[in-house]
């Protein structure tokens, strides 16, 4: 074929992007340059044009006509050349890695724990018990289809991809002897100092595309699929857990009893005492089927959960948020989703004189129950919200505090649903949702890899040039990009064009450097997805956007496309991390805290500023899904075996002020930007839910908005230069706003952890019984309409919301324990 027909779409699309106006000069003329370059990739001289259908470089044989394999999965086939790029020796770490090549038979008889066990830990790797964490020995850690019986419990590493043959799950299966810890899967096995990951800090991992099978092992023995206490940036997804549903089992399909989570989706569970034992600070759960457990979910303790898509069916309890007692579930989201043949749905420990009254915060929408006769049962076994032998559909209903705006009004009962706006769901009225996708149905030759062209991943060499050329050459030819694990260097943006779809594998890292991204003046995208005005859109998953050194003027993620609702654009595990790894060039050394030195403009290290902004949807943009995405400011450095904290400062997290909105914010986290972490301004039509935020653990010191000027163009907010003075109390009152909507409609959320721990680095003040706060404001709606945030949660924050400026919610008018907790908060 001539490269000129390969090239058509791609010109096709320039030459739209050609007929765009740019209103910033500097934009247009990236862009030309830009164009320039790509000009060039027309006569790149290397592999000829052949070579762009066959990924494999130089094809000695003709490709035979395609084996219809239907297990054929183009991950395990591709060549494997991701590189740790900051490992020691990267030149002999094995970043992929298949069980096979371990001794792992996978033929239902022999016993593979040892050759699993030995695939995930070899090359020196972050075990549970003697490192805390790290990120230069990332590991995919691939099973074929088989049956591996195992013995003992699979024991997770730090970093690591569990991932099978989504065309053909392989099946962990116990031996009935089975004598593993805690967890056919351990993914934090205890040792003799308790867990051997601290659970907040346990970050970046998956495990997807498998059957868990516990069914050999007697009903009374009791035994766990995955453990998995885990934190931010981790996902399990399209997982099959199967259990004894025998009188008396003992079984249980995932059990978490701490950390700071996290993203689940696509997961079944057949049987067991309880489908799910849940315990974490906060998680986003999507897609989960429980068929014929005891207790489908048991919610041991929380601040918040949201619940997406939860089908329960044939239990005897659906959701139990009473068993941990009164006060451990701090309050949970549960919408979209259908509880049937199962005698209580939901039972809480909430009632009208339990304590503290915002416990067991509750808001269900758009449930429909089926031969539930008990659909919510409260304290004392009273039925809260009656069920029916036929079918009922619950539009909205709830239990907490409600602010309307003003508050609190503490209800139980039927609530007005949120009025969602149609671009925003899919059929049937549920929020539109769309799992990360693995390309399964795509053979080898669909792909085309980021190393093979030349691009090296090694951290050190300048990749702009090579990445780009092959993510134009992926598009030109309609092939999906595989960006091979690496650090790839880039010194200007790099765009990603629509019709892009690029996949990393265990996180690939794109890392910028250099002037160009240095002044704060003239902020540039690290990343730049779609040009303004450009149409389509693209899929990108389990990349890292990241940044080394000083890089005052980066932004991290620029998305403007223009998708349409119906196929919007999605990142999915995409995240960032700024400083506090090896490679950011800030870690300890460099940008260690500074506690007991008094920062101000003229001292405070420059060199510790590392980003501008980290993600915009700007103004022209719209329609995007974001599913377990991660914006991460670092707070301690990952390499330290001891964690320490560190200072890094990036200004703004995430600000969308796209006109259009249709935006979708599935499992996100914004952390420690200084200005403010969640920012919705001139905008419409967003679900988000859970989001989680945390300020900066250095300010006050400096208060906001030190060291970022203020820039009138991003609204940014403004910033007092007082404290306030409540009583005994004296407040920062120049934090980081946690969340900000301004002039906006239909902002949906639906759970917030909102959540300051620190000032100065010390905690007192999180506890707000120490005479100590750690800030004044964290949320605040100026203007606007139609905002809703379900089960607001809050940390260390004198007031919980604003209003227009005025203080609305107090939070010890909402205390939940730790928390506090407002259930319903809905703008004039
Ligand atoms: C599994 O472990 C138990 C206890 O250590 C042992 O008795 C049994 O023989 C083992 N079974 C297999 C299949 O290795
Ligand atoms: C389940 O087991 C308990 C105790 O062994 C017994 O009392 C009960 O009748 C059994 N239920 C069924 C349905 O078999
Ligand atoms: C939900 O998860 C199941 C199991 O992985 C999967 O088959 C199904 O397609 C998922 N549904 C959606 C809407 O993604
Ligand atoms: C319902 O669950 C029980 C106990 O788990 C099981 O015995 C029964 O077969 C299930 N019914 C259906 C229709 O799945
Ligand atoms: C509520 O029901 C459970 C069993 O479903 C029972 O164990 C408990 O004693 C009951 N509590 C009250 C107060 O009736
Ligand atoms: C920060 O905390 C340290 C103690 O760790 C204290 O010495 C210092 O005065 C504090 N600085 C400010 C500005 O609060
Ligand atoms: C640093 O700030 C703290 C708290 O504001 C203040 O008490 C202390 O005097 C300051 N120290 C210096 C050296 O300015
Ligand atoms: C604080 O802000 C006020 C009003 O903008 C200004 O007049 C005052 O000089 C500022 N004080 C300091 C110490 O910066």
């Amino acid at each position: 074929m001539h490269s000129a027909l390969i090239l058509a779409p791609l010109l096709a699309a320039f030459s739209t992007a050609q007929h765009v106006h740019f209103d910033i000069p500097e934009v247009e003329r990236d862009i030309q340059s830009m164009l320039g370059e790509y000009h060039q990739y027309t006569h790149y001289p290397g592999p000829s044009p052949t070579y762009w259908h066959h990924p494999k470089p130089r094809p000695t044989k003709p490709v035979p006509a395609l084996p219809v394999d239907k297990c054929a999965y183009w991950l395990a086939d591709i060549k494997h050349q991701g590189i740790a790029a900051f490992n020691p020796s990267p030149s002999t770490y094995t970043v992929f890695r298949n069980v096979m090549d371990f001794g792992a038979k996978g033929d239902g008889v022999a016993d593979d724990t040892v050759a699993i066990n030995n695939a995930i830990s070899s090359g020196g790797r972050c075990g549970p018990g003697t490192c805390a964490s790290t990120t230069v020995t990332p590991a995919v850690v691939y099973f074929p289809p088989g049956v591996y019986m195992i013995n003992g419990s699979i024991i997770d590493y730090y970093y690591t991809q569990l991932i099978g043959n989504p065309n053909c799950l392989p099946t962990i299966r116990a031996f009935a002897t089975f004598a593993g810890g805690l967890g056919l899967i351990d993914g934090d096995q205890y040792g003799a100092n308790g867990l051997g990951f601290g659970s907040t800090n346990v970050f970046w991992r998956q495990i997807r595309n498998f059957i868990i099978d516990m069914t050999l092992v007697p009903a009374g023995s009791s035994v766990t699929g995955i453990h998995w206490p885990t934190a931010q940036a981790t996902s399990i997804q399209n997982v099959l857990f199967q259990m004894s549903s025998d009188n008396g089992t003992q079984h249980q399909g995932v059990f978490i009893e701490s950390g700071s989570g996290g993203f689940m989706n696509d997961l079944v569970f057949y049987g067991g005492l309880n489908g799910a034992v849940f315990g974490n600070q906060q998680f986003t759960m999507r897609n989960l089927t429980f068929n014929n457990a005891v207790t489908a979910i048991d919610q041991v303790w929380d601040w918040g959960w949201t619940y997406k898509s939860i089908n329960i069916n044939n239990c005897s309890i659906g959701l139990d948020m009473s068993s941990g007692g009164t006060t451990a579930v701090g309050s949970v989201v549960f919408i979209d989703s259908s509880i049937s043949n199962t005698p209580i749905g939901i039972r809480t420990s909430y009632g009208s004189n339990s304590q503290p009254p915002a416990a067991n915060s509750l808001i269900l929408e758009n449930v429909n129950f089926n031969n539930v006769p008990i659909a919510v049962q409260g304290a004392g076994n009273i039925t809260a919200l009656e069920g029916t032998p036929t079918t009922s559909h619950i539009d909205a209903w709830g239990e907490g505090h409600a602010y309307t705006p003003n508050g609190p009004n503490t209800f139980e009962g039927s609530i007005p649903a949120v009025n969602r706006p149609a671009s925003l769901l899919q059929s049937g009225g549920k929020y539109y949702e769309r799992s990360k996708p693995q390309y399964q149905q795509y053979p080898l030759s669909s792909f085309v890899s980021a190393r093979s062209f030349g691009a090296t991943g090694d951290g050190h060499t300048d990749d702009t040039t090579a990445l780009q050329r092959a993510i134009s050459a992926a598009k030109a030819s309609n092939k999906i990009l595989f960006l091979d694990h690496g650090d790839y260097l880039v010194s200007k943006t790099i765009y990603f064009p629509s019709g892009s779809r690029t996949v990393g594998e265990s996180y690939s890292v794109i890392l910028s450097h250099g002037d160009y991204f240095n002044n704060m003046n003239q902020p540039q995208p690290v990343v730049r997805l779609g040009l303004q005005g450009e149409s389509g859109s693209l899929e990108m998953s389990d990349i890292i956007v990241s940044t080394q050194g000083q890089q005052r003027g980066a932004v991290l993620f620029e998305y403007n496309l223009n998708s349409p609702s119906s196929s919007p654009s999605g990142l999915w595990d995409v995240h960032a991390r700024v400083g506090g790894f090896a490679g950011s060039n800030l870690q300890l050394a460099d940008c260690p805290t500074t506690p007991t030195i008094n920062v101000t403009a003229a001292n405070l290290d420059q060199n510790c500023i590392a980003a501008f902004m980290t993600m915009h949807l700007t103004k022209s943009s719209s329609g995007l899904y974001l599913e377990n995405n991660w914006l991460w400011v670092a707070d301690h450095d990952v390499e330290d075996p001891a964690l320490t904290q560190i200072t890094i400062y990036a200004g703004r997290g995430l600000l969308v002020d796209s006109q259009a909105g249709v935006f979708w914010m599935v499992g996100t986290s914004v952390e420690h930007h200084t200005l403010y972490q969640y920012q919705f301004v001139n905008t419409q039509n967003a679900f988000a839910g859970q989001i989680q935020t945390e300020t900066p653990y250095y300010q006050p010191n400096p208060s906001a908005p030190l060291p970022f000027p203020y820039v009138a163009s991003l609204n940014d907010p403004k910033f007092p230069n007082t404290t306030v003075v409540d009583g005994d109390l004296v407040i920062p009152a120049a934090d980081a706003w946690g969340l900000r909507i301004v002039d906006s409609s239909d902002i949906l959320i639906y759970g917030a952890g909102l959540y300051s721990f620190f000032n100065n680095y010390s905690t007192t003040c999180s506890d707000q019984g120490n005479g100590e706060v750690c800030q004044d404001r964290i949320f605040e709606v100026i203007g606007g309409s139609a905002i809703t945030v379900y089960n607001l949660n809050t940390v260390g924050t004198h007031e919980m919301i604003e209003v227009n400026g005025a203080n609305v919610a107090f939070y010890a008018d909402n205390a939940n324990g730790f928390i506090s907790t407002v259930a319903i908060f809905r703008s004039a």
